[in-house]
C-alpha cells in the first residue's frame, strides 16, 4: 500500500519547476519594497565602519570552523557585530539601481531579514535590534535582555542566552514571492542557510564562536521579533560570542 504523501513531499512536487509550467515567468504585479524600515525604533545606532580587506585566510577559516555552543561571558565589540552583519548583508556592490550584497540572494530579492538578540554587545543596549542594510546601522526595537526567553523559544537551547548575541533571519515572504510565487519558499531558505554559513565563517574569521539553530518553536520565535508568521516568518539563527 502507498504511504499517504506527507507535506514535505507534497511541498517539493508542488514547488517543482517543469518546462511546461514556468509559473515563476509570471510577474505578480505589486513588488514589495526590498528593505524594511521600523517606524519609531527606541534608537538608531550607526555601526562603525568594517573592514572589507584582509583578516584570515578563506583556506584557514573554512578549515577551523566548527560550531560552538559554550560561550564565555566577554562581550562581542560593536565593530565586530559591524563586521559580521556586513559580512552577511552588508552593500558590497551598486548595479544600476541594484545594491548587491555580501551574501548571495536568488534574484536579488533579499527577502531575509537581519534581527540581532543583543546579549552582551559593548556599545550596544541588550534587546531586539533590525539591521537597516542601506545605511549599516541598527535600529533598536525592544529593550532589555531576551536570551532566556528566546533560549525557551529555541527548545530550551540554554546557548542563547549564554551567547553575545544571537542573529534570527526573518523573510518578508511577498519579497520573493512576486516573482517565484510558492518556489520563492525553497528560496526563502536557501537565502537563509547561505547567511548562517557565510556568517559562521565570518565569526570564525574573528576568532569567535557560533553556532546555526533550526530549531526552534516557530510561533514563540515570531513572536518575539514582533512578526506575524506569515507575511514575515523566522527561518534560521546563529548564535555568536567568544568561546570559552
Ligand atoms: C540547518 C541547520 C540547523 C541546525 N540547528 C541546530 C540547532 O538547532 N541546535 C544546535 O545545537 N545545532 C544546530 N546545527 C548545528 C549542527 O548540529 C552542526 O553543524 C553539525 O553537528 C556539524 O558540526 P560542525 O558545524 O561543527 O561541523 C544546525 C546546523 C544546520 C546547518
Amino acid at each position: 500500500m502507498r504511504e499517504e504523501q506527507g507535506i514535505g513531499r507534497h511541498f517539493q512536487n508542488a514547488t517543482k519547476y517543469h518546462r511546461d509550467r514556468m509559473q515563476g515567468h509570471r510577474l505578480r504585479p505589486r513588488q514589495a519594497p526590498p528593505f524594511s524600515r521600523h517606524e519609531n525604533p527606541l534608537s538608531v545606532l550607526k555601526l562603525p565602519e568594517p573592514e572589507t580587506a584582509g583578516g584570515m585566510g578563506l583556506w584557514e577559516v573554512v578549515a577551523r570552523r566548527r560550531s560552538v555552543r559554550d560561550f564565555s561571558p566577554r562581550p562581542l565589540s560593536l565593530p565586530q557585530l559591524s563586521q559580521l552583519l556586513w559580512a552577511t548583508q552588508g552593500i558590497t556592490a551598486t548595479v544600476g539601481p541594484h545594491l548587491l550584497r555580501a551574501c548571495a540572494s536568488a534574484g536579488a530579492l533579499y527577502p531575509d531579514e537581519t534581527y540581532v538578540f543583543a546579549n552582551r554587545v559593548q556599545g550596544c543596549a541588550p534587546g531586539l535590534w533590525h539591521y537597516q542594510v542601506q545605511d549599516h546601522s541598527l535600529a533598536q526595537l525592544s529593550a532589555g535582555d531576551l536570551g532566556d526567553q528566546l533560549a525557551a523559544a529555541c527548545l530550551h537551547q540554554e546557548f542563547c542566552a549564554e551567547a553575545a548575541a544571537v542573529f534570527a533571519w526573518a523573510a518578508v515572504v511577498e519579497r520573493a514571492a512576486w516573482k517565484y510565487h510558492d518556489r520563492c519558499y525553497r528560496y526563502l531558505y536557501l537565502d537563509a542557510g547561505h547567511l548562517g554559513g557565510q556568517l559562521q565563517l565570518a565569526a570564525c574569521a574573528l576568532g569567535l564562536g557560533s553556532v546555526n539553530i533550526g530549531a526552534f518553536f516557530d510561533d514563540e520565535v515570531n513572536q518575539l521579533l514582533g512578526l506575524d508568521g506569515e507575511e514575515e516568518t523566522a527561518l534560521y539563527l546563529t548564535a555568536v560570542g567568544h568561546p570559552q
